[in-house]
């Protein structure tokens, strides 16, 4: 893939156009960071940056994979971190239509709408689904209660004696409620890295189980996070290396300028959770002590009949990434013959949907650039499972950077544990009698 920080953000002029000297003078204190982040890898305090070249550990989870693929669906429950990554790369394989042939349909239950929960459970042959429970802390109360529900459906299904062949475990090896749990039920528990934060799991088991029972090839996904990985941490300095620390510098420097807003436009329905991935990783990983922009997960073409007049003719404190996937030539071209003679359809003549959402994507870019909004745009040649690493292993060190520099630690998340506290609380005084 490649990335371009277009004319708005190069620009002499313009309402938020950042001279060069000043985005060269940033771009110094960047090495300090990237300092860090290496340090961080060869000491382990960050196993995420090991994964990549790792290898041993996928061998390992293969046996489940093959267990679980020859069930007929399978259930995820699992919330924010324990479900974006896997969810993300699923959607490589299945993005609305279905499994590819072979593989069960993946239903990813993060939210405990009971409305959505009760019509799983009415319309899924439980006793052709198997379940995963993965939750890192073991304790979130939105997976064990899914979990708790289902469980007496599941055995009055299959029978106590099978229940445990339904179910696996991802969750820290250490004493918590859904380990107890999984000890309980017999169940196989995978361990959940202490050290990898949910949001950064995806490169792990967490994100590659579920994505290897889809098909996807995950080794695939790992050399291409290791292709924007390697790079960074062999550079001597940080100066140089545009994608990661040039991003991160821009939307800071751009927030300087009154730049609050982050929006991630990809132009490719399978890029659609991979927006949803980006959101959570950017919003819990930043804002924090007063800090942070905003994320926003927007779709083309879908959202240029939606949001586009807002970002053109809004408020101009949004930055924009464009995620342009080359689809030129795709789709059945449409012969003039077909067109009805209609002279008004004539630039159809020839172009298939390829065309059409590669012409919508490049053209919303220029428009952005044309009205000074920051804009970057990044454009892949094709999407396969290394882009998807490549992109997700870009995004990830885009934040670290972004947190190094603006003075937040990338890893906690202290506001949503608030939450979640809080929730046992009301819980635990509402009781039903
Ligand atoms: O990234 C994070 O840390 C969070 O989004 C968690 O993944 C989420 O709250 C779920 O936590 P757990 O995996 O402990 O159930």
């Amino acid at each position: 893939y490649s990335h371009h920080i277009d004319d708005a953000l190069e620009a002499k002029v313009g309402p938020h156009g950042l001279p060069q000297a000043v985005f060269d003078r940033e771009l110094a204190r960047a090495t300090p960071a990237l300092d860090k982040i290496r340090q961080w890898r060869n000491d382990g305090t960050l196993p995420l940056l090991k994964l990549p070249a790792a290898r041993d550990d996928i061998a390992a989870i293969r046996p489940h994979a093959e267990h679980f693929r020859k069930f007929e669906h399978l259930v995820v429950f699992g919330i924010g971190g324990s479900n974006l990554g896997g969810q993300t790369l699923v959607a490589l394989k299945d993005h609305g239509f279905g499994p590819a042939k072979g593989h069960p349909k993946i239903w990813f239950m993060d939210n405990v709408d009971p409305a959505t929960f009760a019509e799983m459970c009415e319309r899924l042959p439980l006793e052709r689904t198997g379940v995963f429970a993965i939750s890192k802390s073991g304790t979130t109360a939105e997976t064990l209660t899914q979990l708790y529900s289902l469980l007496p459906l599941l055995e009055a299904k299959v029978g106590k004696a099978n229940l445990a062949k339904h179910l696996l475990v991802i969750t820290e090896p250490k004493d918590n409620v859904l380990r107890r749990t999984a000890m309980r039920l017999g169940c196989p528990v995978l361990d959940h890295d202490p050290n990898i934060g949910g949001r950064y799991s995806v490169l792990s088991l967490v994100g590659l189980l579920p994505a290897l029972i889809a098909g996807v090839d995950v080794a695939a996904v790992r050399e291409g996070a290791a292709s924007v990985l390697d790079p960074v941490l062999a550079a001597k300095e940080a100066t140089g290396l545009a994608p990661a620390v040039g991003a991160a510098l821009s939307v800071g420097l751009a927030k300087e300028r009154g730049v609050h807003t982050t929006v991630l436009m990809p132009y490719c329905d399978r890029l659609g959770y991979f927006g949803f991935w980006f959101r959570q990783l950017w919003a819990e990983s930043l804002g924090k002590d007063g800090k942070g922009t905003t994320p926003v997960r927007a779709m083309g073409t879908v959202d240029q009949h939606s949001q586009l007049q807002l970002y053109l003719g809004g408020p101009a404190d949004k930055l924009f990434t464009v995620l342009i996937l080359d689809t030129k030539g795709q789709g059945r071209p449409i012969p003039a013959a077909e067109l009805g003679g209609d002279k008004s359809l004539a630039y159809l003549e020839g172009q298939g949907l390829g065309d059409l959402i590669l012409a919508e994507a490049d053209a919303t870019a220029a428009t952005l650039v044309k009205n000074g909004r920051p804009t970057r745009v990044i454009r892949l040649k094709t999407l396969d499972e290394k882009v998807m690493g490549a992109l997700m292993m870009h995004y990830m060190l885009e934040t670290m950077f972004a947190a190094e520099l603006w003075g937040v630690d990338a890893f906690d998340q202290p506001a949503v544990e608030e939450g979640k506290i809080l929730t046992r609380q009301y819980l635990s005084q509402r009781r039903r009698s």
